[in-house]
């Protein structure tokens, strides 16, 4: 028999196991993105500059020398003209040679900067100016300039034709922009890590384990002061809590267990009627189940997690109502699964759905439960279902059903139960990192789905 599982809505658990992008790469990414764009934006900026007013700069400069010694050339007296000249060599590179038809020259490099100090030059000048790399082999940045006694070349420092973004500034940025992500990485840990350290006590004391979670109580910074003050008081209460828990369970088991085993041992001897006493024992068997239940919603939970095959979980629960003549069960099961949980807490979730489907499921016409347990794979998980065709339970009631002493419609006229049993089955599903849901299914009855994560996973 298939149960209509596919009707169901889509498991929720699954969305909380995956994880998506952590923290920490968040904050690397984000401030790499940071870097990168301020990077760029820089490099813009210089290219920029070095297309504009770099370029225009350099024009001016080149134009104020031309035209110093243009008229140096043509006011000064020719006897006075090697002098200025020499005077003006404090850089070496500067040199006025007169130009010849047939000079060799090297016309400027082809590229933006290049071009642009040549137009600005040029009309500044208010003449085609050409400029040169070299004349008759001598390297420079060569100007050809007109004045009245005949045509120069004037040689400037070629180092006015770098542009800003060169290959040593660009080194020097890449070597920043590689300190920047060390410096990213360290600031992404820096500020993650108290976030890692607090999920990490938040896991131990969700696995029940208290004391491992001491958060540092001097660290600098108040706001982390004041959390992992609060963290560790309230892992203390928590801690606290349990112990009580513990020793007022130990105390119900003892205390009520003992004085209901020896009443039952007196039944036994001193009530005489046969009926009455069948009467006695058999409540006193139900206090001790409600007893049971009670410590079982109670118990502290540490579960081990191991695999776990489910079919025989499932044989050893269905076990014991395999002669009971009010109750049929049909395991739908084709794989071998297995469940990555605790075997006693699965026994016992199965336990509880397998007697609420006996006492409640029975169909209305024949008297007899009708159980379908269905279980397979479906990616990391394995779905159990377990489905009755008794009259299910209320709408209105569905979502208190698994209310600690929640008792339900059909449970209004037995005697039998607590109203814990869907309680501890929910809390241990949970504690299994599973989901439960309940519905009723459409052709009448309780459908139970349980997702659990597979230890093949
Ligand atoms: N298979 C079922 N069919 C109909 N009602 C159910 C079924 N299982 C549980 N219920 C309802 O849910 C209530 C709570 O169940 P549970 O927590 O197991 O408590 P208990 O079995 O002790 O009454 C029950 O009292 C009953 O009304
Ligand atoms: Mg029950």
């Amino acid at each position: 028999m298939t149960l209509p599982d596919s009707a169901l809505p889509p498991t929720p658990g699954h969305a909380v196991r995956r994880r998506g992008v952590g923290l920490f790469w968040r904050t690397f990414l984000l401030l790499s993105a940071w870097i990168a764009i301020s990077t760029l934006a820089w490099v813009q900026t210089l290219r920029e500059a070095d297309q504009g007013p770099h370029a225009v700069h350099t024009a001016r400069h080149l134009v104020s020398l031309v035209r110093v010694v243009r008229a140096a050339l043509e006011h000064l007296p020719a006897d006075r003209v090697t002098p200025f000249f020499q005077g003006l060599q404090g850089g070496e590179h500067l040199r006025v040679v007169p130009h010849h038809a047939d000079d060799r020259h090297q016309p400027l490099a082809d590229n933006a900067l290049a071009q642009r100090i040549a137009e600005a030059v040029s009309r500044l000048l208010g003449a085609p100016t050409p400029l040169a790399t070299s004349v008759n082999g001598a390297q420079g940045l060569w100007i050809l300039f007109d004045t009245h006694a005949g045509s120069y070349w004037l040689r400037a420092d070629p180092a006015l034709l770098h542009p800003l973004v060169d290959p040593v500034r660009l080194a020097w940025l890449w070597t920043a922009v590689g300190f920047s992500l060390v410096g990213a990485v360290w600031l992404a840990r820096w500020v993650n890590l108290p976030v890692a350290r607090l999920s990490f006590a938040t896991s131990r004391i969700r696995e029940g384990d208290f004391a491992a979670s001491t958060l540092d109580e001097s660290v600098q910074a108040p706001e982390l002061r004041d959390v992992h003050v609060g963290f560790n008081r309230m892992a203390q209460q928590l801690a606290r809590i349990d112990q009580d828990r513990a020793v007022m369970l130990a105390g119900i088991s003892h205390d009520l267990r003992t004085p209901l085993g020896h009443l039952r041992l007196e039944i036994e001897l001193a009530v005489p009627d046969p009926q009455s006493r069948a009467n006695m024992v058999r409540d006193i068997a139900q206090l001790d189940a409600i007893v049971d239940k009670f410590l079982d919603y109670a118990r502290p939970g540490q579960p081990h997690a191991q695999p776990v095959a489910l079919r025989e979980v499932l044989a050893t629960c269905m076990d014991p109502l395999r002669n009971n003549k009010d109750v049929g069960m049909v395991l739908d099961m084709t794989e071998d699964l297995h469940v990555l949980g605790d075997p006693v807490e699965l026994a016992r979730i199965i336990a509880n759905l397998l007697e609420n489907a006996a006492r409640y499921g029975k169909s209305v016409d024949t008297g007899i439960a009708r159980i379908a347990l269905h279980a397979h794979g479906e990616g990391d998980d394995v779905v159990l279902c377990v489905r009755d065709h008794g009259i299910g339970i209320a709408d209105a009631q569905i979502d208190q059903i698994t209310t600690p002493f929640f008792r339900g419609e059909a449970a209004r006229t037995a005697t039998t139960g607590a109203g814990l049993g869907l309680a501890i089955v929910e809390r241990l599903v949970l504690r299994m990192a599973g989901t439960l849901q309940l519905r009723n299914a459409e052709e009448g009855g309780l459908l139970v789905r349980i997702v659990l994560p597979s230890a093949t996973r």
